[in-house]
């Protein structure tokens, strides 16, 4: 049996299906295992009763769900759908869109592999890859290339802030953008790290791309204005050479597996196409139960008034408790903006953060090591072993537990290496 080039990329190691089997297994088995590992998102009893709700709605009303569960959508998704998107949006920031600018995929995962090999790759015998202007960056990009070489990526600048608080900002000096550029690509909020990038930082990105013609894809998975898990008011951009990216995931839907894609009408056009080759249809039910809630605006309130408080204060208890558990040890914690993780690091770890990640799978506590989230950054970083992305979204107990667990493993590897750690001023 002979595979393809195609077929060899994914016979062999894939590291994202690595990560969600971990993942799944976890959730399947977990009574003992801790999970800080994974994206899923919390099960936060109002929302989940909300969308409970709803289903009974589509239940007992009309024929409803017959049309949810026996009719193929169009391949640019469900139109009632599309059509209540583009109210929402033109209503609170007057983006002036059509149904012809937004495109339903089976998952924003899906979004982005359409995506970058839309734009990245093979054109006309020039390879063109993909800038990620600021890396960490999420891990689910890595394998998503048909090419070689995907991606390129820049290492930000470092800013130390109080107490044990850092913060990631992009570095305007080494974007520099050239001809085999195909688009630029950020995450805000950011998976790993939380960072939220400012409006001074995605207009220095929007500028760059419009000179250049190039598109600017922002992954807006966990941004405004749903599920809005963003600490600070901030507003999402979008302009025709923007590509928004959004998902009902994070709002506690990662099982009806619907993003959707913002972005000028041929992007869209070729969104669609390709829905339509790869899978018919976009699947419906993520679309049927949503579509009430965002029609009645019902869906900002909602990730305003409950899904966002309910993070930020996970955010700030998981702080405290890595504040706690960490005493003088170095450890350094990215400024918590957004999304649903803390990416902490240490400064100076004696071993990988790979190691630290093997030796606390031995305790029964699953992270996600550091070095996993540069993908396209060719430069040798120490920075990147040092490491870790714990997820603050499940259990309380778990978590604090997880994080005693981590600070334990982390003193012992200072320990051993005899290292005299600095004080956290002098860091
Ligand atoms: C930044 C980011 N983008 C995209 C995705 C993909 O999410 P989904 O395919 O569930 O919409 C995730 C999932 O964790 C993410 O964290």
């Amino acid at each position: 049996m002979k595979f393809s080039d195609f077929g060899t990329k994914f016979v062999e190691h894939c590291g994202i299906r690595q990560l969600m089997d971990d993942l799944g297994n976890a959730m399947r088995h977990g009574q003992d295992i801790m999970m800080l590992g994974g994206g899923n998102p919390a099960y936060i009893p109002a929302v989940q009763q909300r969308f409970r709700q709803a289903m009974g709605h589509i239940l007992e009303r009309g024929d409803r769900f017959e049309h949810m569960i026996g009719d193929y959508d169009a391949p640019q998704g469900n139109a009632d759908f599309v059509r209540a998107l583009v109210n929402l949006f033109n209503r609170h920031y007057d983006w002036g869109l059509g149904p012809e600018n937004i495109a339903i995929t089976n998952g924003s995962q899906h979004a982005f592999f359409l995506l970058f090999n839309l734009f990245g790759g093979l054109r006309q015998g020039q390879n063109r890859r993909i800038l990620l202007p600021m890396t960490p960056e999420y891990i689910g990009y890595s394998d998503l290339g048909l090419s070689e070489q995907l991606f390129t990526a820049r290492k930000p600048n470092i800013v130390h802030g109080e107490d044990r608080f850092f913060k990631y900002h992009i570095d305007p000096s080494q974007l520099n953008v050239d001809q085999d550029t195909a688009a630029i690509c950020v995450s805000r909020p950011t998976n790993p790290t939380g960072n939220v990038l400012t409006n001074a930082e995605v207009r220095i990105l929007s500028d760059l791309a419009k000179k250049h013609g190039l598109p600017l894809i922002i992954d807006n998975a966990y941004g405004m204005p749903f599920p809005s898990i963003i600490f600070d008011d901030v507003s999402p951009v979008w302009e025709p050479h923007i590509v928004l990216s959004m998902s009902l995931s994070k709002l506690g839907l990662p099982g009806v597996r619907t993003g959707i894609v913002i972005a000028n009408k041929t992007i869209i056009n070729a969104i669609t196409n390709l829905n339509a080759v790869l899978a018919l249809s976009i699947g419906s039910i993520g679309p049927t139960l949503a579509c009430d809630l965002i029609e009645s605006g019902e869906i900002l309130t909602l990730s305003q008034q409950v899904i966002r408080p309910f993070y930020q204060q996970r955010a700030e208890q998981a702080v405290r408790w890595v504040d706690e558990a960490m005493g003088d040890c170095p450890c350094l914690i990215h400024q918590p903006e957004g999304a649903i993780f803390l990416w902490l690091w240490f400064p100076d770890l004696p071993i990988s953060c790979q190691a630290l990640y093997e030796r606390l799978k031995q305790r029964n506590v699953l992270v996600i090591p550091g070095h996993h989230f540069f993908p396209g950054l060719e430069e040798q970083w120490q920075h990147r072993h040092e490491c870790i992305r714990i997820t603050y979204s499940q259990d309380p107990e778990m978590v604090k537990q997880g994080i005693r667990i981590i600070s334990e493993e982390v003193k012992r590897a200072y320990d051993e290496a005899s290292v005299d750690w600095p004080s956290r001023r002098s860091l």
